[in-house]
């Protein structure tokens, strides 16, 4: 009688794993509804004009080849939303580490590295979707 039992439970266990493996989008769907991914409000002028003196000069159409593949602000409104999204969060993180701008640039220009105001108030931005 045990024995079935566990058999029992065991089946159960399996019932539970298969259907959650058969089910993915139920598994990964919520999550970012939650995180409420996807947008971000459109930029605000004082976060524009912290990006376009501190980073324009090499994240433009007319910048660094390597600095505008990754992020093109010159058609920043041309962006998809999810797009716009997932660049607002990378530069409040690049900001939040002090990766950008990039060491040898905050050197020679120190004043084209966002405050600690200043870069509060874009992740701010960022977030505040
Ligand atoms: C001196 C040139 C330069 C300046 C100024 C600069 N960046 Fe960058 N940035 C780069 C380069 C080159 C890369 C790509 C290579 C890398 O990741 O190191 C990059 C990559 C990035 C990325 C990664 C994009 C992605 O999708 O992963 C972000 C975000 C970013 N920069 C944000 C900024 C912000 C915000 C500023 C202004 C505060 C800034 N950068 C200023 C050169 C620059």
């Amino acid at each position: 009688m045990k024995k079935l039992l566990l058999m029992l439970a065991a089946c159960m266990i399996m019932i539970f794993a298969v259907s959650f493996i058969l089910s993915p989008e139920r598994a990964y769907s919520e999550k970012p509804q939650k995180k409420k991914m996807g947008t971000v409000k459109a930029m605000p002028d004082d976060v524009k004009k912290v990006l376009q003196n501190d980073c324009m000069g090499c994240h433009s159409t007319t910048g660094n080849p390597f600095a505008k593949g990754q992020l093109n602000l010159s058609v920043w409104d041309q962006m998809k939303p999810e797009k716009q999204a997932k660049k607002a969060e990378a530069i409040c993180h690049m900001l939040r580490k002090n990766s950008m701008p990039p060491k040898p640039f905050r050197d020679s220009h120190p004043d084209k590295v966002p405050t600690d105001k200043e870069v509060d108030m874009i992740c701010n931005w960022t977030s505040g979707n």
